[in-house]
Formats: C-alpha cells, structure tokens, sequence
C-alpha cells in the first residue's frame, strides 16, 4: 500500500482527511508520526503559497509524497480578512469567534466563505495545487459543538445549520476542504501512483 503524508498536526484535520480518504488505497500518515519534524515558516501572503511551502518541505523531510493544505476564513466586510492569517487571529477558537463577532457588530453584510488551497508534493517539489471553497454568512452567535475553529459561526449557504451543528459526514459533501481534497484525490489516483510513491 502506497502512503502519502499530509503535513499536519491537527489532530481535527486529520479526522477529516482520514474520513475524506476512507476507501481509498493510501495509507495516511501526518506529522504526528514524524516527532523531530521542524518548525515550517509559513510566511506565503496566499493560501495556495503557504499549502506549498508546507507540501514540499514535508515530502523533502519524510522522503515521501506529501500534500498539506492552508485554509482560511474570508469575510466580504472585512475586506478579505482574517484570510491567511485565520489562524493566527487571536489566541483561541473562542478569541478568535468573540473577536470576529465583534469586528461585525452591527454590520449587514454577513457574506463569508472558507478557502482551502491543497498542495501536492514529491521529492521536495509542488506538483499540483487545487482550491476549494464554500459560501455562506456569519450568524450573530456561536451555535453546535461539533467541528474546530469558526465552524460554530460560519452558516452554508442553502442550510439552516452552523457547520459546528452539522455532522462530520454533512460537513465533507459541502466543505472547502472537501472540495479540494476530491479533486487532489484524483490527482493522486491518476498522475502521482504513476511515480511508484
Ligand atoms: P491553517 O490552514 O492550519 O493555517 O489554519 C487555518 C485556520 O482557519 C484554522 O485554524 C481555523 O481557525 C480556520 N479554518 C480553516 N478551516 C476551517 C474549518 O473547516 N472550520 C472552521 N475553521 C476553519
């Protein structure tokens, strides 16, 4: 069986992969197997930079084929924010929801979507990069307990649920990173196990 590491450490994203690749012929490995793994700069100012510089230097690192994604939130009123720097927002997913919240406090335009740029690599070098996204509005409040980051505040467009009070699986139909992942997947099935990786 072929194996492909995705260059993270959250454990919650790699639930998702780990389900998106359910059935698959992959074995998924994730910087959590790699304990040495060195801190990565991602200093990229778009998303499908930063998945790239992560895809490459894990496939360089672990000597293996390797994707990794960058992800963020991007809010119409905020002119694009918090984008890249999702993550790094504030402290917490709980900062990070309140700071939000408050930055929209009486703003109409609620429009928001999710980005996921996923980057593919092989021997230190990018091979492909696929984006996906998923539109909707930030509701007033947090609501469900399912889910990570601003997942409790992000509303999909055509449900009457959060995507913290949707299920794991409803979730993967619609998400941005589900959206990328399936056209990566096909990728790796037909372009990347032509390498042998
Ligand atoms: P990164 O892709 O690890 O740099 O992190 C992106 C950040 O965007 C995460 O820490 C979350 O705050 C946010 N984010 C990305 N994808 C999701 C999602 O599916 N639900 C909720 N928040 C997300």
């Amino acid at each position: 069986m072929s194996h492909i590491v995705v260059a993270t450490a959250n454990a919650h994203k790699v639930e998702e992969y780990r389900r998106l690749l359910d059935g698959q012929d992959v074995e998924l490995m994730s910087l959590a197997d790699y304990p040495g793994y060195p801190e990565v700069e991602e200093n990229g100012t778009t998303f499908a930079e930063n998945a790239s510089i992560k895809a490459a230097a894990a496939s360089s690192y672990c000597e293996a084929a390797a994707f990794a994604d960058d992800s963020g939130l991007e809010v119409e009123a905020l002119d694009g924010r918090p984008g890249v720097y999702s993550s790094r927002y504030a402290a917490s997913d709980p900062e990070r929801i309140a700071k939000l919240l408050k930055e929209l406090d009486g703003v109409e335009n609620r429009r928001a979507r999710f980005v996921c740029a996923i980057a593919i690599a092989f021997n230190g070098e990018v091979l492909e990069v696929f984006e996906g996204e998923v539109k909707g509005t930030i509701t007033l409040e947090p609501r469900g307990k399912d889910g990570f980051g601003y997942d409790p505040v992000f509303l999909p467009d055509g449900y009457d649920k959060t995507f913290a009070e949707l299920s794991g699986a409803e979730k993967d139909k619609i998400s941005h990173r589900a959206n990328a992942f399936n056209q990566a997947i096909e990728f790796v099935e037909d372009t990347l196990s032509a390498l042998d990786f």
